[in-house]
């Protein structure tokens, strides 16, 4: 007896819907955590206000750059010379606040202090 269960043609129809499946649930899982995360109030309100480089960069220097180094080159810590090529402003308030990748602490900045730093952040 020949008769197969799938054809070759079903097998491979199924696959192609099953791949889009995933796709669309990936697309949705990333929008819907990007949606989730620009609602957080205290992100918001630091990305709506100006930051100011200068206050930012004197605020680096006390409580950042014992593990990232005075001109943030790097010591402890990475060298943060253009983070923000590879890190969303988003990114950078979470890697601040968030205490995931100890040994960095878990920073409290106010959101102006915080839009302070993130304005120096992006500059480097
Ligand atoms: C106790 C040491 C320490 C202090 C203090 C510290 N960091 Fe870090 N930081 C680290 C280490 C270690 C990493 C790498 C973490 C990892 O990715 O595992 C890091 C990573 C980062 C990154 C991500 C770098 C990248 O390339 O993705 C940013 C941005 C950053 N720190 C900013 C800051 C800022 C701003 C402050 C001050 C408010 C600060 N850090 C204070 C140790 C420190």
């Amino acid at each position: 007896m020949t008769e197969q269960l799938i054809q070759p043609k079903d097998a491979i129809q199924r696959l192609i819907l099953i791949f889009l499946g995933m796709i669309f649930l990936a697309i949705v899982v990333i929008v819907g955590w990007y949606l989730h995360e620009i609602s957080d109030p205290y992100i918001n309100e630091v990305l709506s206000l100006p930051g100011d480089v200068s206050r930012g960069q004197a605020m680096f220097q006390i409580n950042c750059a014992g593990c990232h180094g005075l001109n943030a080159d790097g010591v402890v810590g990475p060298s943060l010379h253009h983070v923000q090529k590879h890190k969303s402003k988003i990114s950078l308030i979470q890697q601040v606040i968030s205490g995931k990748t100890p040994p960095m602490p878990e920073f409290q900045p106010n959101p102006q202090e915080m839009a302070d730093l993130l304005s120096y952040l992006e500059g480097l």
